[in-house]
């Protein structure tokens, strides 16, 4: 079966069995900039944009998608997302240094975080950001305190743990009973009665994100049967108007052949058919809705490149294809246990020879990238390219082993474009004070 669908949208094959994607040579950039190499291909991702508008907009017409910065941002990428018209997640006061950095819009940006710092706080103040979302009691209490202090009431939302269990793995579940994040549902009905009694805080809305990877669009009717039963109470007992309501991200993408996601369309008929019934049993009016896809946009649009170096076959147990990077630039595999897929990118038209398993190049024996793989022969200088890389690796890759991290670049119809430079030895030591 072809390992091209889970590539970018523009993935092609050329005559000489080289992957093409964005119209560049994809081997050709791996010797132009050097590996490991992550290209991003722009019109998947613009087309990602649209498809989440465009299937969340036909179906309900309050709507903002913000785009959930922790899968991977910086100021390239900030800047195609506004044009696209998308807000922003942000969770740190660096996620929203990036986006003002580029003049992105503040009010489309939501604060999210389970512990902001009275920095960040002061910062997001400062800047106005269209929403905070908070996240617990002693936020609550010190964001009150600290508009109060600016003389500016911020419009929050309040983040709640609806206690559903979305079928992902335990490290990116959220939204269950045992989360850090939110307020548990049991204390929703305090937690609203302080927003709307905090004298420097006008309340919007609510707020729920269930985790990660989520293949079953289920559980976010469950959420959303829980969250706005506790927002019609409210309603009756305080007047709580539920202005708008954020169903967080989690949308899955296809990693590996066997594991097919959910198209876009159907967590969009789910969603926003389970919010119109809702609130019209509930004689509700329907609230904006917020969307915040992460993965879902830059997924499929990512792909990384490595060199092959060492090859080991160690006869009757394993055949090792060691490559230039690793869970420093990667650490998907050997935190979650996350399956990819790969090719060799300059070898498209040659048959698969036999099983291989990828390995980094850190001092560690988990440092692998994929296990156990049907490949055609491989050998040095061979470049193997690894699709829907285009979330949560850079922004979860380190110096491990005082490595560089990679260059990134953006490529569309045969032009690239170099959008963060390889680190250099000076970036290593550039903190250091001797
Ligand atoms: N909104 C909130 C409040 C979140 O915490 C997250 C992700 C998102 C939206 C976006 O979720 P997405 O649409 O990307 O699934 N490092 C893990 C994923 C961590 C997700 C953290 N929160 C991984 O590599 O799988």
């Amino acid at each position: 079966m072809s390992k091209l669908p889970i590539f970018p949208l523009t993935a092609r094959v050329s005559n000489q069995g080289h992957l093409i994607v964005g119209g560049c040579d994809t081997v050709e950039l791996a010797t132009e900039f050097g590996t490991p190499l992550y290209i991003f291909d722009e019109f998947s991702l613009r087309s990602k944009c649209t498809e989440f508008r465009e299937q969340f907009g036909r179906r309900y017409k309050n709507i903002l998608i913000i785009y959930a910065a922790k899968a991977f941002i910086n100021r390239a990428l900030a800047l195609i997302l506004n044009e696209e018209g998308l807000g922003l997640d942000v969770v740190s006061g660096g996620e929203l240094g990036i986006a003002q950095s580029v003049g992105f819009p503040l009010d489309r940006v939501y604060f999210h975080g389970n512990n902001k710092s009275a920095e960040e706080i002061r910062l997001a103040l400062k800047w106005r950001v269209g929403r905070i979302v908070v996240d617990n009691f002693y936020e609550l209490a010190m964001l009150d305190k600290m508009a109060n202090e600016q003389g500016y009431i911020p419009d929050i939302l309040l983040r709640l743990s609806p206690g559903v269990d979305p079928h992902t793995h335990k490290y990116i579940a959220t939204g269950v009973v045992d989360s850090k994040f939110g307020f548990p549902l049991s204390s929703g009905e305090e937690a609203i009665a302080q927003a709307m009694s905090a004298s420097n805080l006008n309340l919007v809305g609510l707020d729920f994100h269930l985790g990660s990877l989520i293949f079953d669009a289920e559980p976010y009717q469950q959420a959303i049967e829980l969250i706005v039963n506790l927002a019609a109470e409210m309603k009756d007992k305080y007047g709580f108007e539920l202005k708008e309501l954020n169903v967080g991200g989690g949308f899955a993408i296809q990693y590996s052949l066997d594991s097919p996601a959910p198209p876009v369309s159907l967590y969009a008929e789910v969603i926003t058919s389970k919010i119109v019934s809702k609130c019209r049993e509930l004689k509700l009016i329907l609230p904006r809705l917020i969307i915040e896809p992460g993965r879902a946009i830059v997924g499929q649009a990512g792909v990384a490149l490595y060199k092959v170096g060492v090859v080991k076959d160690i006869p009757g147990i394993r055949c090792y294809v060691s490559v230039d990077g690793g869970m420093a630039d990667n650490i998907r595999p050997a935190l979650y246990g996350a399956k990819y897929e790969a090719v060799v990118a300059n070898k498209l038209l040659e048959k698969e020879a036999g099983e291989v398993t990828i390995a980094g190049k850190f001092c560690e024996s988990g440092d692998i990238i994929v296990k156990g793989i049907n490949l055609p022969p491989v050998s040095a200088g061979d470049i193997i390219a690894i699709p829907s890389c285009g979330a949560y690796c850079l922004p979860l890759a380190s110096n491990y082993n005082a490595s560089l991290k990679p260059a990134v670049t953006l490529v569309k119809e045969g032009k690239v474009r170099l959008i963060r430079q390889r680190e250099t030895f000076d970036d290593l030591t550039r903190c250091d004070l001797v």
